[in-house]
């Protein structure tokens, strides 16, 4: 009989939440340093942290989709209906997208910035601009249409979040596909098929 696992393994759970924690964090500070009357300095400050968890983000979605093709996730419980199937991994598949797509977007609208500000990722690491974004000759039209990209994505974003989380949350109370799954506190067991 061969073992089925219940659980996504450490890598998966740990890349999971270090990346929601992530990922909340940019949409916090993200909103903040946009929409919120502060200091200069003090808005320039939250560009550079945003940039920076932003960048370390599409490192870590790298890591992370090389893994998933390393290791696959457990599968879904065999009485799950067809089209809730399909619809779970349609759902994780837009979260892979944005997670790739919105750090990309930011990179290529800082790039095309007129205002050719450096990103030092968390003070220590220069991270350069795309280069052929940066050297376009008329790039203010480019850089408006890339923010306008890059925020849409951040709204559609929350927007799945929350279809993500209230089904993570929904499953749960009825027992069908438990939290322990993508838990860090474990609570999975092998099961024999
Ligand atoms: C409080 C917030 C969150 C909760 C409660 C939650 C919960 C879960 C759970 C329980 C699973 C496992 C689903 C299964 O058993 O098949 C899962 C998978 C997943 N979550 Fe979350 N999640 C949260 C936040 C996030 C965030 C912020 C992201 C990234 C944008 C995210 C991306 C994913 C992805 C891509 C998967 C599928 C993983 C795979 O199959 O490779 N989650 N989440
Ligand atoms: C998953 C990754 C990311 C998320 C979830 C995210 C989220 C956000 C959000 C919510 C906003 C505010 C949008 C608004 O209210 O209009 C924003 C703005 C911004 N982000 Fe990101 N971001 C990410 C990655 C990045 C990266 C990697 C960079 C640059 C290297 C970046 C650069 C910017 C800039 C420059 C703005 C201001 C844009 C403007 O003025 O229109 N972001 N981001």
């Amino acid at each position: 009989m061969a073992p089925t696992r219940d659980r996504y393994d450490a890598v998966a759970i740990v890349l999971h939440w270090a990346m929601a924690l992530g990922i909340f964090a940019l949409i916090g500070v993200g909103l903040v340093m946009k929409h919120a009357d502060l200091p200069k300095m003090r808005v320039f400050q939250l560009y550079q942290w945003h940039k920076s968890i932003g960048v370390l983000i599409l490192l870590l979605a790298i890591v992370r989709l090389a893994w998933r093709l390393a290791s696959p996730p457990p599968p879904l419980p065999e009485a799950m209906p067809a089209l809730q199937r399909t619809a779970a991994h349609a759902g994780h598949g837009l979260l892979y997208f944005f997670m790739l797509a919105l750090p990309l977007s930011g990179w290529a609208l800082v790039s095309a910035s007129p205002l050719n500000i450096p990103t030092v990722l968390f003070g220590l690491v220069p991270w350069p601009h795309i280069s052929w974004l940066a050297d376009l000759p008329n790039k203010a039209p480019v850089a408006a249409a890339l923010s306008a990209v890059h925020d849409y994505g951040a709204y559609a974003l929350i927007v799945v979040l929350v279809v993500h989380i209230g089904a993570a949350l929904r499953h749960a109370a009825k027992g069908d596909i438990p939290l322990s799954r993508m838990s860090l506190l474990g609570g999975g067991k092998e099961k024999a098929k």
